[in-house]
């Protein structure tokens, strides 16, 4: 609580000096002025006058005040800045309304009502809002005026982001316009009361992102968005409002969602441990997110390569501009509508199309939906309003079909009008269809948090891309006759063969650094005595040079500290390599298996490498444009730098080698035994958990320092998963320390990092935490959920359900972490 003197503001400018007890109310006869705060009750919030930034003007907002990072939530006079706020109060007036005025008496600021107010006071709560009510009516409902109901850049919990259906008035977010200045920059954060409400990000009047509609459990573009022990939300739709808010369940977490000035949404938490602020995901962030990439009627998929397709029945409307990668001209159907005699086509998976001029009835029900749809010719799709209890309500599309997208989370069904002999044709290639859901499936994990989910992902960092330093390696850029063009050779650094044989002595074998998943891989010395790490791949690859060329640009720009950096690439002919940045310490396996120099890593190194290996996951997953799933990480994927900071390699190879993902692709490396999923072995699904699996793996094996693969032990036939679970049963889980370890270790950081990692490696996929919430255990010690049982604890378990997918003997030497499961 804070004291402070209080000034008695009298219009005859008559002032009284009134000794004041700590507040976080103000009555009629109190203000604020420079250098008074009022604080609320709980001591979380602060309101006074501040400058943002590196801006001198002085505004009167919301902060937290127990943090030292100074952070608005709230601004008054976002659009008023003050000069100089000496003189300057805040005060309350008699009718209810919050003014700011200068020294002279002017208005700078002023609260609205629509009912004047017998005996108002104005209060800070602890949830942030600051609300104007009548002395002693603590029922929010009731209050005459809330800052919550004028939201600024930021959303916080317990706000709602709608509509009051009565009032008409919106309750949305709006960018700053830079980080000094708080007025209303051109990113906006809407609900759109429209056809079937969606929250839509709009750049001006462009709209950016959209959610999906809700559809009882979520908006239908945000798959993350799932029930949790952190938070709680909703979505109301009735009569009198439209709003989605969320509610944290413990209030001393400091949490926010910021509609940052370049159109992302962003959320944040505060994490006391490093006296930061945590990018805890951003959403919209991946290319499938842009509001109708794909044009009308197409559909995205974000891995594949390219993401855009068209919704099956339908041909793309210019093939010339796709075939330029421009698909914003759309699709249209390959057989026109016959308006009698059509059926519909399901498609499962899908973020629903765009629902502005959707019409919809709660009470039908799947069936009376799709007959009122066929009775309507301009009607062209049909699903369900909400998914619980098997579905309920009716929703219906009129005309084209925007901004769809493919996600493997979504439970949600849609059924798309098309003509009757269109469907006879598809059936006839139902071959096709099944590959398709088996794209969709492998394709999609890649997810994408809806915007509003925000609260899914960690980030540590901020991303720079360091093109200049690429520049400079491209010192070695190739002229190889095919690809001359100097912009290209900007974008993706070529380097020549010749250049490449020289430095590694013509691929000797003295120079072989090892043998990856996609060849080998040798270390390169350039004429100016450069070193670098070419991986010459094998030459099985099924894809067209210009899609490789094309994602390896991609990969370029994935750049993290804790991901090996990519080079460049050179082809020739058949040739294929991929440049790397040296690392002179080798992989992480080579460290924590081996007896001696495990020594070299003691508990603070190996807690540093873990929460590095999380953080370039996250990236790989979260927050790069492309939602890389790794799919081979393992420890010897994991290299090392001169300071032991991890980096993780072979990230992206997949892509590379992708091409059609719906074709058995005999070379692709699929995992490594002992890391990789249970569903990925037995079904042959991956996605981004099947990454949290190995890296689940991977942090019991930083832990204990044992392979999980050839793990033995005297009293059980248990590999290293099921062993740490047996122990961790019995409460016995410190036991999986090793000596050095245990002598350097903090324990409560060892054990969390057991229990995270027996989380991680969970049997069931949807159990285990994502990335994000990995990053955010490991940042603080809030209690952890108790894992369920791992997939794969014993070794048969895996040798068997590989069997079934794979072709290749399964590895029988301990320790063989080359060993490579090939997929079907
Ligand atoms: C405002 O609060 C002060 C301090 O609590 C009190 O002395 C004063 O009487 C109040 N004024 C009104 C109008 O309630
Ligand atoms: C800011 O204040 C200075 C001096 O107090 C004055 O000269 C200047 O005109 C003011 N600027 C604005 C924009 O009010
Ligand atoms: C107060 O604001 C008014 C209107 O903006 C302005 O004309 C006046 O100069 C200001 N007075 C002071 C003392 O800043
Ligand atoms: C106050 O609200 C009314 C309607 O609610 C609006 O017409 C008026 O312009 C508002 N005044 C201010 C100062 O915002
Ligand atoms: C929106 O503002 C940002 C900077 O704040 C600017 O870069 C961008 O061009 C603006 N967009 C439009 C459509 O004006
Ligand atoms: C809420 O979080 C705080 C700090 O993180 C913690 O001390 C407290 O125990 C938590 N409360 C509950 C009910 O979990
Ligand atoms: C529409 O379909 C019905 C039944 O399949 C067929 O009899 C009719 O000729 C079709 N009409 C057109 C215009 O194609
Ligand atoms: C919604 O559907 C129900 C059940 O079919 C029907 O009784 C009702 O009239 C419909 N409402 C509207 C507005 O069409
Ligand atoms: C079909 O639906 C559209 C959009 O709701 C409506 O404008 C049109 O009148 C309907 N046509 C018929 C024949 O019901």
């Amino acid at each position: 609580m804070k004291y402070f003197p209080m000034l008695l503001f009298c219009s005859s400018l008559l002032l009284i000096i009134v000794s004041s007890t700590a507040t976080d109310t103000i009555n009629t006869t109190q203000f604020v002025r420079e250098g008074d705060t009022i604080v609320s009750a709980g001591g979380t919030y602060e309101l006074g006058f501040f400058s943002p930034g590196k801006s001198k003007n002085r505004y009167l907002g919301i902060w937290y005040s127990k943090i030292s990072v100074q952070t608005a939530v709230w601004v008054a006079n976002r659009e008023t800045p003050l000069n100089d706020s000496s003189g300057v109060i805040l005060r309350l007036t008699n009718q209810g309304i919050l003014v700011l005025l200068n020294r002279s008496g002017s208005l700078i600021w002023s609260s609205n009502i629509s009912t004047p107010a017998r005996n108002p006071v104005a209060q800070l709560l602890d949830s942030g809002n600051l609300v104007v009510k009548e002395e002693g009516d603590d029922n929010l409902e009731n209050s005459l005026w809330q800052s919550f109901e004028h939201p600024g850049d930021t959303f916080m919990p317990d706000m709602k982001q709608g509509r009051n259906r009565i009032t008409g008035m919106d309750w949305y977010m709006t960018s700053w316009k830079s980080p000094d200045d708080p007025s209303r920059g051109n990113i906006t954060y809407i609900l759109v009361p429209y056809g079937y409400p969606e929250i839509l990000v709009m750049e001006d009047s462009r709209v950016k992102y959209r959610s999906g509609p809700w559809n009882g459990m979520r908006f239908s573009g945000t798959p993350h968005l799932r029930p949790n022990p952190v938070y709680t939300f909703g979505f109301v739709f009735n009569d009198k409002e439209i709003f989605y808010r969320y509610h944290l369940l413990n209030r001393s977490k400091l949490w926010r969602v910021v509609a940052s000035q370049n159109g992302d949404i962003t959320n944040f938490v505060w994490v006391d441990k490093t006296q930061s602020w945590l990018l805890y995901g951003t959403a919209n962030t991946d290319n499938c997110e842009r509001y109708s990439l794909c044009g009308a009627n197409g559909i995205c998929s974000i891995s594949n390569s390219p993401v855009c397709d068209c919704l099956n029945g339908f041909v793309p409307k210019i093939q010339k501009d796709w075939d330029a990668m421009d698909w914003s001209s759309g699709c249209v159907r390959k057989i026109p509508l016959n308006c009698s005699g059509d059926e519909f086509r399901k498609l499962s998976g899908a973020k629903l199309p765009e629902t502005k001029t959707s019409w919809f009835n709660k009470s039908m029900n799947l069936e009376e939906c799709k007959s009122t749809c066929l009775k309507n010719c301009s009607c062209t799709a049909y699903s369900n309003l909400d998914i619980r209890d098997g579905g309920s309500g009716c929703l219906l599309w009129f005309g084209d079909l925007i901004d769809s997208r493919i996600f493997i989370e979504n439970e949600q069904d849609i059924y798309i009008r098309m003509a009757a002999s269109e469907l006879d044709a598809g059936d006839a290639a139902k071959d096709n269809a099944k590959s398709n859901v088996k794209r969709r499936i492998m394709v999609s994990t890649a997810l994408s948090t809806g915007v509003l989910v925000l609260i899914i992902a960690v980030v540590f960092y901020v991303w720079k891309r360091k093109q200049q330093k690429n520049r400079n390696i491209s010192g070695g850029l190739g002229r190889s006759s095919n690809y001359k063009h100097k912009k290209e050779a900007l974008e993706l650094p070529l380097f020549d063969f010749d250049t490449m044989a020289f430095a590694t002595r013509n691929f000797s074998d003295e120079n072989k650094l090892g043998e990856g998943g996609f060849g080998l891989v040798y270390k390169g010395t350039l004429k100016d005595g450069r070193e670098m790490a070419v991986k010459r791949l094998s030459k099985n690859s099924r894809q067209g040079l210009d899609e490789f060329k094309n994602e390896v640009k991609n990969i370029v720009k994935l750049q993290h500290r804790n991901l090996v950096k990519l080079l460049g690439c050179c082809i020739e002919g058949e040739e294929k390599m991929l440049i790397y940045e040296f690392l002179p310490n080798k992989s992480l396996d080579f460290f924590i298996f081996d007896e001696a120099k495990s020594l070299l890593l003691d508990w603070p190194q190996r807690y540093h490498i873990i929460n590095g290996i999380a953080c370039g996951l996250l990236y790989l997953h979260q927050d790069s444009r492309l939602r890389v799933i790794h799919r081979d990480l393992k420890a010897s994927n994991v290299l090392l730098d001169y300071e032991m900071n991890p980096k993780i390699s072979d990230f992206g190879l997949a892509r590379c080698f992708g091409g059609n993902e719906t074709e058995a692709n005999t070379n692709k490396v699929a995992g490594t035994y002992g890391y990789i999923s249970p569903e990925y072995a037995k079904y042959g699904l991956y996605s981004l958990k099947s990454d949290v699996f190995s890296f689940g793996v991977l942090m019991l094996e930083i832990v204990s320092g044992y392979r999980n693969r050839g793990f033995c032990h005297p009293d059980h036939q248990l590999n290293l998963l099921g062993h740490a679970w047996r122990l961790f049963k019995e409460g016995r889980h410190v036991e999986l320390v090793g000596g050095l370890i245990f002598e350097t270790c903090k324990l409560s950081e060892v054990l969390r990092s057991i229990h995270i990692g027996l989380l991680c490696v969970q049997e069931n996929a949807k159990d285990r935490p994502n990335m994000s919430q990995v990053v955010l255990m490991l940042g603080n010690e809030d209690e952890l959920p108790q894992p369920k049982h791992p997939g794969f604890f014993t070794e048969r378990d895996l040798i068997e359900a590989s069997h079934s997918l794979s072709q290749n003997k399964p590895c029988s030497a301990n320790g063989c972490s080359f060993s490579l499961l090939e997929a079907r």
